[in-house]
């Protein structure tokens, strides 16, 4: 499969700001979708496409995280280079940021927050089969406006336009793209964007324009681009539902009904688990129930308290809750409880930018 000299991107330089306050002490491309960081998600779907050269572009602010989380990439059996981008100047900026990494193989850009069900092994395969100058994925979206769009014209893709006001066709731009190295000298071409970026999807229309052969690929499976909060719940829901079940840890007077994961260390006592759900090491749920949907990230406590669709990051604690928790996003560390001390009052100490709903 390799040999080919095909190399991988994977843009992890964004900052995130959709997901704050998350993202003020951690890279989006991090948070965990079903107890994994959507990155290793991408790092994984390029390993399984037999490409072990990959580059990996990162923020000043944020790179040093993701370095310590993905290393050198030997656990994924690939080798990772990072490449810093000083300044979030636009998709087509990283991609010139790692012309030195790249040279002249050519290569698939995968954008660092988004999650392909069937990963990029088809598109990969065409495009080894074709040799297009670049090969684009496409799916068809009820929100085009909030995408970059691609018109056809038959076989081959005849326009493309970044997030349209009016969009002409519903076909936005996956995160994710095959290139050869003429797309270096189309990101040099174009000018910024109204927002300030060398944007990805004017450089391909660029080598439309210039009668280079762009070829458009339709996803099969689901997309998911993780951006907004209501995006990681989704993709959350997505992954679990294809979840085999695990069950190690200990169980006392509780019960784990359909795909459930429970990793080595969890302690349930009188807990009632409905899967698919996945809970992780270290973690104690005690009298409580924690429904479908929902990841439990490690050393978690939640304790009399009722919760599904959700996800905890590590090391949070939910306590006493008299209704059921749902829908929700809780970062690293953070401690919801009920305190019995009068007066009776909500007392909360929460970062900028959080979102709290209560009954
Ligand atoms: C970027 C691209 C857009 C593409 C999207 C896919 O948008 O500019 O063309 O459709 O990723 O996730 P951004 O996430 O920068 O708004």
């Amino acid at each position: 499969m390799s040999g080919d000299g095909l190399k991988g991107l994977i843009l992890s330089g964004g900052r995130g700001t959709r997901l704050r306050p998350l993202t003020y002490t951690s890279a989006k491309q991090l948070v965990p979708v079903a107890n994994k960081p959507v990155l290793f998600y991408g790092i994984e779907s390029m390993a399984a496409a037999g490409i072990t050269e990959i580059g990996i572009i990162i923020a000043p602010e944020t790179g040093e995280e993701i370095r310590a989380a993905a290393g050198d990439g030997s656990r994924f059996g690939v080798s990772i280079t990072y490449v810093v981008q000083d300044a979030p100047l636009g998709l087509a900026h990283a991609v010139l940021t790692a012309e030195e990494f790249l040279g002249d193989s050519p290569f698939v850009v995968y954008l660092g927050d988004n999650l392909l069900r069937d990963g990029i092994n088809a598109l990969v395969e065409a495009f080894r089969r074709e040799r297009p100058d670049a090969l684009i994925l496409l799916t068809p979206v009820s929100d085009p406006e909030n995408y970059g769009v691609a018109e056809l014209d038959g076989d081959s893709v005849s326009r493309l336009v970044e997030k349209p006001e009016e969009p002409s066709t519903d076909l936005a731009l996956v995160g994710v793209y095959m290139f050869t190295s003429s797309i270096f000298d189309a990101a040099r071409a174009i000018e910024p964007s109204a927002r300030g970026e060398l944007e990805i999807t004017d450089a391909i229309q660029h080598l439309v324009d210039h009668r280079l052969r762009v070829d458009p690929h339709i996803v099969q499976g689901w997309w998911k681009d993780t951006g907004r909060v209501d995006d990681i719940l989704e993709a959350n829901r997505l992954i679990l539902d294809d979840l085999r079940e695990r069950v190690e840890g200990e169980l006392v007077e509780s019960r784990v009904d359909g795909r459930v994961v429970i990793e080595p260390g969890v302690r349930l006592e009188r807990a009632l688990v409905r899967g698919p759900a996945i809970i992780g090491a270290g973690s104690t749920i005690t009298d409580a129930y924690v429904g479908p949907y929902t990841a439990i990230g490690e050393n978690v406590v939640v304790a009399r308290a009722e919760l599904e669709h959700s996800i905890l990051l590590a090391g949070s604690s939910v306590r006493d809750l008299q209704g059921r928790m749902e829908a929700s996003l809780v970062g690293k560390d953070v401690a919801i409880a009920r305190s019995p001390a009068m007066p009776r009052a909500y007392r909360f100490v929460v970062g900028d930018n959080a979102d709290i709903t209560i009954l």
